[in-house]
């Protein structure tokens, strides 16, 4: 799946078409978001957030490594492996018992690893004024996903 994001309006609106799209019980869902600095990655994780139900700020995890927000629609971790080196410190952040929830995660190219137990890599790019998302199933689950054409 592939779609041009022509402004930031079309990255939130993206961000809530993904947990459209996504199962109710969004535990042990893996999504992972990558992009350069400044593509969006950000902008798409608090539309997502907020559009499963948080009202207040979603500040941004790059020094705190784990975001966690509790809502209806289940567990959130906003996670942002910048600051991180390799699969080995993931877990002084507690990666494993983040799994009641859904991960999604800025940087998952810092630890390689993860992309085996992920189940959606979502990419974004530059495109002139714009940018484009890439989404693309790791998981069995992931690559089943239906999205609606736009
Ligand atoms: N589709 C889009 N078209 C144009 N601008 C966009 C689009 N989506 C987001 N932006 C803008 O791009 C900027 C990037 O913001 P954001 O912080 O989300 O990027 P990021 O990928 O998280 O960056 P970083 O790697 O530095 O954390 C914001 O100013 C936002 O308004
Ligand atoms: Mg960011």
């Amino acid at each position: 799946m592939k779609r041009f994001l022509p402004d930031e309006a079309a990255t939130i609106a993206f961000g809530r078409e993904l947990l459209d799209v996504l199962p109710n019980d969004l535990a042990g869902w893996t999504l992972l978001l990558t992009g350069d600095l400044g593509a969006g990655k950000s902008t798409l994780a608090r539309a997502f957030i907020k559009a499963a139900g948080h009202t207040g700020a979603v500040p941004s995890p790059t020094y705190t490594l784990v975001e966690p927000y509790t809502l209806a629609a289940g567990n959130i971790y906003h996670v942002d492996l910048y600051r991180v080196s390799g699969e080995d410190e993931l877990r002084y952040l507690g990666w494993n018992e983040l799994d009641d929830g859904c991960r999604i995660v800025e940087w998952p190219d810092r630890a390689p690893g993860l992309a085996k137990q992920a189940d959606l890599s979502i990419m974004l790019s530059y495109e002139g004024e714009g940018r484009t998302v890439e989404v693309i199933g790791l998981s069995d689950r992931g690559h089943h996903l239906q999205w609606g054409h736009s």
